[in-house]
């Protein structure tokens, strides 16, 4: 089967592998789609994403596709049926879990980062983390449910309520997708800032109230919830400031691993702030996918490129331009 293998430190290629085979708790995946995320420019250049990746190893993180074949002991799902796969696999034995958080645990593994993922033809997830998808749910659409889960972790570490205000700091498709969750889960007005009127535009069409183009426009300040979904310390500083008296601001960009920035501690005390972190996405593809069924989550229009295995990593040199989010078509 085909697949695009990193052998190291941006080091790609094509290879021709034989078909995994699925352990007795495993299922065999023929993906479809699977999408490119930062994280994977990330691997690709020798960086950690959830955990490190070792190479020779397939990436892809964010798949969907068609079941191939079961492991005897998995009751689930069934071949044939449309699946999504959650990368994540958390361990049964650990603290974090036990208590109720197991993307905090020590050593985690994930389909596309420590194991082979989805930019080759099969491949093969734990049954526990493999999910049937409705019939209204694209293939396209499922290969974001994973991106989807994250943004629902982060809402879910957060209260919301009708009366809040939202801004949403960063224009990319994190950002598309917080600005559609805050409404879904009943906040009144979103708004949102960026650096690019034509996704502030799309921002609108998604529902937000009003945009904010930073690099002209003064944002007003007095939100109950500010999401940073950039990442730069510049945006990380705004959104402490732009918080209203008891807000909540959730830091969801990656920053570098050394970054920091100035915080105004007098502030923090001052307005009663809520500063909170986001990693991975456990507990949150069954309302990602519920949300995409019914239309609350819209995620297609925001894919601006449909590439072949053979473009990833141009895409991953940031070579092909405009792109807004990216998916690998790896079979029919
Ligand atoms: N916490 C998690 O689990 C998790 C999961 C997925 C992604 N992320 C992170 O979320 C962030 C956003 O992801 P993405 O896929 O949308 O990335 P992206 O690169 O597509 O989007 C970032 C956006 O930020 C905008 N931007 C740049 N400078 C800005 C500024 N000064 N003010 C406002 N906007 C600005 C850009 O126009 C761009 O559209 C990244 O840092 C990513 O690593 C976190």
């Amino acid at each position: 089967m085909k697949a695009l293998v990193l052998n190291g430190i941006k080091q790609l290629a094509i290879e021709d592998l034989e078909q995994p085979k699925p352990q007795d708790d495993e299922v065999l995946v023929k993906i479809v789609y699977a999408g490119i995320c930062g994280t994977d420019k990330h691997l690709y250049g020798g960086l950690p994403g959830s955990a490190p990746a070792e190479p020779p190893i397939v990436l892809g993180h964010e798949n969907s596709g068609t079941v191939a074949a079961i492991g005897k002991n998995v009751t689930n799902v069934k071949v044939g049926d449309r699946v999504a796969i959650d990368p994540n696999i958390y361990k049964d034995d650990d603290f974090y879990t036990r208590t109720g958080r197991p993307e905090l645990s020590d050593g985690l593994s994930a389909v596309g980062v420590t194991r082979d993922g989805g930019f080759e033809e099969y491949t093969t997830a734990p049954s526990s983390v493999v999910y049937s998808i409705p019939e209204n749910v694209s293939f396209k659409a499922a290969a974001m449910i994973e991106p989807i889960s994250c943004v629902i972790h982060g809402i879910n570490l957060i209260k919301l309520t009708p009366y809040q205000k939202a801004l949403v700091i960063g224009d990319g498709f994190i950002g598309q997708l917080f600005v559609q969750a805050l409404q879904s889960y009943g906040v009144h007005q979103v708004d949102a800032a960026g650096i690019s009127d034509e996704k502030l535009k799309k921002m609108k069409e998604l529902g937000a109230v009003e945009t904010f183009n930073t690099l002209k426009d003064d944002i007003k300040s007095g939100y109950d919830i500010v999401v940073e979904a950039v990442g730069l310390p510049a945006t990380q500083k705004a959104a402490i400031e732009m918080a209203a008296k008891g807000g909540q601001v959730l830091m969801f960009g990656v920053g570098k691993p050394d970054q920091t920035f100035e915080i105004n501690t007098y502030e923090i005390f001052q307005k009663q702030l809520t500063i909170q972190g986001s990693f991975i996405n456990p507990f949150a593809f069954e309302d990602s996918i519920a949300l995409l069924q019914s239309g609350n989550i819209e995620a297609e229009s925001s894919i601006s490129h449909e590439l072949s295995l053979e473009e990833v990593e141009d895409c991953l040199e940031g070579k092909i331009e405009n792109v807004n989010k990216a998916v690998v078509k790896v079979s029919d």
